[in-house]
């Protein structure tokens, strides 16, 4: 696991964005993993710049979600859905055929489940899956104690993670409660794995993740088995490490 600390929250966007943009330069037609949240939103306007101004081309790209909220539909302005249209794919040239993202509203949760580990196959594997971080050591929607070798199904958010999440809906009981998720062992089994983190709010969690025991009461901490992960951070969510990096 290489750890990278950077001063602030702009300078981890810019390095997790020239991380990307390497990667669909010297591979076009790569799949690349999108999470939503509040921490790609740096590198994502990082990316749209480079889109903008480089031409950074996205057309043959192939791009996967880690999660969905059940029960949105993709229209709903706190959807994962809309999340990814407002504030990356329909300012950059996706093609949106080329687009995954979890169906809230599939009408077999466990069909669709399957079906979108399937397309993750047929597509060759996910190349590199951008990952944030719970306070709580959750990546994508599995929280603590999600099986370490879990595959997309649905999953209940805990408490912590609805209360965190209120801060977009009007009022918590608005917030779902249930998520379609890619699993741990999905997220594992991509090429490479970038996970962003800012704020002294992640800095447990990243302690956990970079020094910590690897358990699924923080299944972050299962990055440290992959092969090829990259966690870049700012100071405050570097502040608990206490190795050198
Ligand atoms: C979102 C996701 C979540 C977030 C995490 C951090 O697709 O998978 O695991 O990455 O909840 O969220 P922020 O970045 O809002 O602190």
């Amino acid at each position: 696991m290489l750890v990278r600390i950077n001063e602030t929250y702009d300078e981890v966007s810019k390095e997790g964005a020239r991380l990307v943009a390497e990667l669909v330069r010297r591979k076009p037609n790569c799949v690349l993993g999108f999470a939503t949240g509040s921490t790609p939103l740096g590198m994502y306007k990082e990316l749209i710049r480079m889109h903008k101004q480089e031409g950074l081309d996205f057309s043959k790209v192939t791009t996967f979600n880690l999660d969905e909220y059940v029960g949105l539909p993709p229209e709903h302005d706190q959807s994962y859905h809309y999340f990814m249209w407002e504030n990356l794919f329909k300012r950059i040239n996706v093609n949106q055929r080329f687009v995954y993202i979890p169906m809230g509203m599939a009408a077999d949760v466990e069909q669709f489940c399957e079906w979108y580990e399937a397309q993750i196959v047929k597509a060759g594997g996910i190349d590199l899956q951008i990952l944030g971080i719970g306070a709580n050591g959750h990546i994508a929607f599995n929280e603590p104690g999600s099986s370490l070798g879990s595959r997309t199904r649905i999953k209940t958010l805990t408490g912590s993670t609805r209360e965190a999440n209120a801060r977009f809906f009007t009022n918590q009981d608005q917030v779902p409660k249930y998520a379609i998720t890619m699993g741990v062992g999905t997220i594992m089994d991509a090429k490479t794995l970038l996970l962003l983190a800012s704020g002294e709010g992640k800095a447990a969690a990243i302690q956990a993740t970079c020094e910590g025991p690897i358990t699924a009461m923080w299944p972050a901490t299962i990055v440290q088995m992959h092969r090829q992960a990259t966690v870049i951070v700012d100071k405050p969510a570097a502040s608990k490490l206490t190795l050198k990096y």
